[in-house]
């Protein structure tokens, strides 16, 4: 079974730099450090800095009656109003947000400045979104796809969740075009995930069976998962080796592997090997 690995798998620039900030801090302070969430979406990762003192809080509050030394926000970004928060309670905000993350957190609020309605292209239940629309105005509306267009002005400005992709983009503007008289958009999307996302659907198209490797609540991950199957090809998303199964490989002359931003290295390695021999196996 012939097996190929994405080259562009694995961590992205983003994780990368905020990882080396949360080990770095780690590091140098064994208590009281925090971080907004855990600071990637990858349970393997988040355990290792928890061993390290880092500890995950899912809310501001849970921060009280603690002795907090400093809080790692993560790449997603939190909110302006969250912000706000942990200024008044005088925690150190050590900043890991992805810088594509800051630069589409910089357009929402310019569009909004400008006397625009920002529609967001994303999921209002992610975090990455949740801190856009925070930065948006009141008039901020959030749409997952284009089929379901909410009410919108004649002034609409677009800025789109950075691991999102081309084509759903694409879409929404066409839709949305025809309904305003004036309409900016703002490419926020992430260029290592637009190049992460062809690649995986290149391989899709040439292989028996894909294997996603990343957080089930990763969203990019997801992204990739979702890209494969509508190919269609049999897709499996896994967040380790440990959740292959034999079966998914019978007949299979040649599978793909492909991984989340937030996926380690080590991880896709083991997947690759664990692959290997099933395949071998099976010969
Ligand atoms: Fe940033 Fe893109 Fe990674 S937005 S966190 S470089 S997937």
């Amino acid at each position: 079974m012939k097996i190929y690995v994405a080259r562009g798998a694995g961590f992205c620039f983003g994780v990368k730099r905020a990882i080396e900030i949360a080990f770095k801090v780690a590091g140098e302070s064994k208590r009281g450090v925090y971080t907004f969430g855990p600071i990637i979406h990858n349970p393997q990762v988040v355990t290792e800095l928890r061993s390290l003192g880092l500890k995950p809080v899912d809310g501001i509050g849970e921060l009280k009656g603690k002795k907090v030394k400093a809080l790692v926000v993560r790449t997603h970004g939190i909110t302006l109003s969250q912000m706000e928060r942990l200024n008044r309670m005088g925690i150190d905000i050590i900043d890991a947000t992805c810088p594509y993350v800051k630069k589409a957190q910089h357009y929402a609020k310019l569009l909004s400045d400008e006397g625009y309605q920002v529609l967001i292209l994303g999921n209002r239940e992610h975090p990455e979104v949740k801190g856009l629309m925070s930065f948006a105005g009141k008039d901020v509306r959030v749409v997952k796809h284009s089929a379901r267009l909410p009410k919108l002005k004649k002034k609409v400005g677009i800025v789109v969740q950075t691991t999102r992709n081309v084509e759903d983009l694409k879409r929404l503007v066409a839709a949305v075009v025809a309904q305003v008289s004036e309409l900016k958009v703002y490419n926020t999307l992430c260029g290592t995930t637009t190049r992460r996302l062809k690649e995986t659907e290149e391989l899709a198209r040439k292989v028996d069976v894909m294997v996603i490797v990343g957080g089930k609540n990763s969203a990019n991950t997801t992204e990739l998962a979702n890209l494969c199957r509508s190919i269609p090809v049999p897709t499996y998303h896994i967040e380790t080796a440990s959740d292959l199964k034999d079966g998914w490989f019978a007949g299979a002359r040649s599978v793909a592997i492909s991984a989340g931003a937030s996926t380690p290295e080590w991880l896709i390695k083991e997947v690759e090997k664990k692959i290997n021999d099933i395949g071998g196996r099976g010969d």
